[in-house]
């Protein structure tokens, strides 16, 4: 299972992936975070420090990048530690999607990109608690997702 997912879904990532690093301000010296990374084989598309969570240990195996088991729900990690923080394709997955998104925003300091997958039955619910919890600067339709790029709200 771990490794087919990445077999199928490699270049439709890889798409969504240059475009959130296409509309990211980033600089080599900023942390980034990905949330629900999976094995990560996309990290390298960002010219900066990577770090990567994912509850599954399996998929965590294959992630050759500096990495945790944890979930969004409880990022391991202080307020404002990372400059930017993603997720590709991960949030409906969570088993609680706002405690997952007000913890992305927690550790993140101020660039945030969120690729949501369009058939998802969350979908909506996503989207509301994305416009809820963040500032969106821009959403970039994709073929399988719509990608929100966001700023922290003060609240
Ligand atoms: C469709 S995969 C996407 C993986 C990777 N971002 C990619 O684009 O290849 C969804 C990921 O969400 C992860 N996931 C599931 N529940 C999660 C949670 N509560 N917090 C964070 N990630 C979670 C899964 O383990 C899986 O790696």
């Amino acid at each position: 299972m771990a490794e087919s997912y990445e077999e199928l879904h490699k270049e439709e990532q890889l798409k969504k992936v240059r475009i959130i690093r296409d509309n990211l301000i980033i600089k080599p010296s900023d942390k980034l975070l990905d949330v629900g990374s999976g094995t990560g084989f996309y990290l390298n598309k960002f010219p900066c420090k990577v770090f990567a969570i994912d509850p599954s240990k399996e998929l965590l195996k294959q992630n050759k990048y500096p990495h945790k088991q944890a979930s969004a729900e409880n990022i391991p990690f202080t307020d404002n530690a990372f400059d930017i923080v993603i997720s590709v394709t991960a949030i409906h997955n969570f088993d609680d999607i706002e405690k997952g998104l007000k913890e992305m925003k927690r550790v993140g300091k101020q660039q945030f990109a969120l690729s949501i997958l369009k058939r998802s039955e969350k979908f909506k619910q996503i989207e509301k608690l994305i416009k809820k919890h963040f500032n969106i600067t821009k959403i970039i339709e994709e073929e399988k997702d719509v990608i929100y790029i966001a700023k922290k709200t003060l609240n």
